[in-house]
This record gives structure tokens, C-alpha cells and sequence, in this order.
């Protein structure tokens, strides 16, 4: 379980105050997805949570010890291969467990390939691999599938919620993207604009990439979404 407290930024050195005052949970294998618009402070809070940045105020508490970070990036490193990219985050893992996960993400006959010759959808599979191999008990995604066409993008939320039923694996998942978190989330949380707080919160219990978003009830929702995100 994740628990956020009354979260506070500020960027000092700019005296630019980024997030206001969140407060939130993510529970054991759910899936929480939080959409905000475009700098209020989502990818600050997964800095924050993801111990890469440590000054700020109110409380991070998580009681398992491993997260793993998906960015919208794939940040591999270029010289290694895609076998040698997942393996180096757990040093003394079995191959085997590697090569395990490579197939579970689709991407095992092109574990020997460099990054620059993979599409970039098999380059965030390869992120994803990683951070599986990495054994995370909570998966933060910051917008991972944005350079993605639709389709592809489809196929990458479903391997996420298959993640997610397969190793219950808590998934924090941050975007601009109604439909995506309207496909996924198990909960959303929207944030407004800068300085951020949630501005309001939705849980859908219908199964993960099983939604028919043109059905009356989600189309309701995704107005609803809008309306918040667009609160001055
Ligand atoms: N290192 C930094 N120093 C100063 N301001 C920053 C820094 N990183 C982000 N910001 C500012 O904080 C706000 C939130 O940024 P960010 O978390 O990247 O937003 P989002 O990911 O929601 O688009 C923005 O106004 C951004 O310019
Ligand atoms: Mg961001």
C-alpha cells in the first residue's frame, strides 16, 4: 500500500509552487490513474514517490520496498541489448526468469536487438520488462504510451492490466489521456490545474479493457472528467 499525506511542493529556486495539498492511497494490486493537465505536477509527485526527489512536505509512506519507474521515455541505454537492458536492474537474477518475462511482454526473439532498432512500442515493452525484472511491488508510469499510435497504444493498456491480474502489482499510472485512464483504472483521480489538488475522484468497477467507452454511462463520465479538467 501506497499512502500519500498532504503533499506539498514547492520549486525553490523558482518559488514555484507545484503541488498544493494531495492525499491519497494506492492499495495492494489496484490500479490508480491520475489525470491532470499538462504541468500540474504529475510527473513531480511520481519524482516525489519514486525517491528521486526527497524535498518536499506532508508524508510518502509505502510499505513494500520495491518501485519500478516507467517514464514516457524508455531511457535504455543504447550500447546494451534488450537482454542486457532488463538484466542489469537485478544483477544476481536468473536468466531464465528474465527470458520468462521478455516472452510475457512479447518481445523474446528480439532480445538481442540494440534499442535503435526497435519500434517504439517494443522499446517501452522492453522498460516494462525491466521494471517487472526489477521485482516492483508498485509500477509508477509517466505517461508511457504518448508517442504511441492508438492501436499500439490499445495493445500496451492491455498488457498493463494483464500485469496487473497476473502479478497483482499495484500500478500508479499518470496521463492526460481520459481514455486511457477510462480503460484502466480501477480508480482515477483528476487533478486541477497548477497547484495541484485532487479535484475529483471516480472508481469503475467494470473489468479493465473490457469498457465500451461509447456506452451512455462512460461518455458521462468522460464529460464529467472534462468539466473538472477544464475548472479555472
Ligand atoms: N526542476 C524544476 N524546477 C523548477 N520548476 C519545475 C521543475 N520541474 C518541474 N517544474 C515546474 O513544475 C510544474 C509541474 O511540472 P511537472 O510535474 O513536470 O508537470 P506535468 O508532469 O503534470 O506536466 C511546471 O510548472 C513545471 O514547469
Ligand atoms: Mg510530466
Amino acid at each position: 500500500m501506497l499512502k500519500v499525506k498532504n503533499l506539498k511542493k514547492v520549486y525553490q529556486e523558482h518559488s514555484l509552487l507545484a503541488i498544493k495539498d494531495l492525499s491519497f492511497t494506492v492499495h495492494d494490486s489496484e490500479i490508480v490513474m491520475i489525470i491532470g493537465p499538462s504541468g500540474c505536477g504529475k510527473s513531480t509527485l511520481l519524482n516525489i514517490i519514486s525517491n528521486n526527489d526527497n524535498n518536499y512536505l506532508g508524508e510518502v509512506i509505502f510499505d513494500k520496498s520495491k518501485i519500478g519507474y516507467v517514464f514516457q521515455e524508455d531511457r535504455l541505454l543504447p550500447w546494451k541489448t534488450v537482454e542486457e537492458n532488463v538484466r542489469l536492474v537485478n544483477m544476481e537474477g536468473e536468466r531464465e526468469a528474465a527470458l520468462k518475462i521478455l516472452d510475457a511482454v512479447d518481445i523474446l526473439p528480439f532480445k538481442d536487438y540494440l534499442p535503435k532498432n526497435l519500434s517504439g512500442g517494443m522499446r517501452q515493452r522492453c522498460s516494462i520488462a525491466r521494471a517487472l525484472y526489477y521485482g516492483s511491488d508498485l509500477l509508477l508510469l509517466d505517461e508511457p504510451f504518448k508517442s504511441l499510435d492508438h492501436l499500439l497504444r490499445n495493445e500496451m493498456l492491455k498488457l498493463i492490466a494483464k500485469i496487473n491480474q497476473d502479478t497483482n502489482i499495484s500500478i500508479l499510472y499518470v496521463t492526460h489521456d481520459i481514455d486511457e485512464a477510462l480503460l484502466l483504472a480501477d480508480r482515477i483521480f483528476v487533478l486541477s490545474k497548477r497547484p495541484s489538488i485532487i479535484a475529483d475522484d471516480f472508481r469503475i468497477i467494470e473489468h479493465p479493457m473490457k469498457r465500451n467507452l461509447e456506452s451512455p454511462k462512460f461518455v458521462d463520465l468522460k464529460n464529467r472528467i472534462i468539466n473538472t479538467l477544464e475548472r479555472p
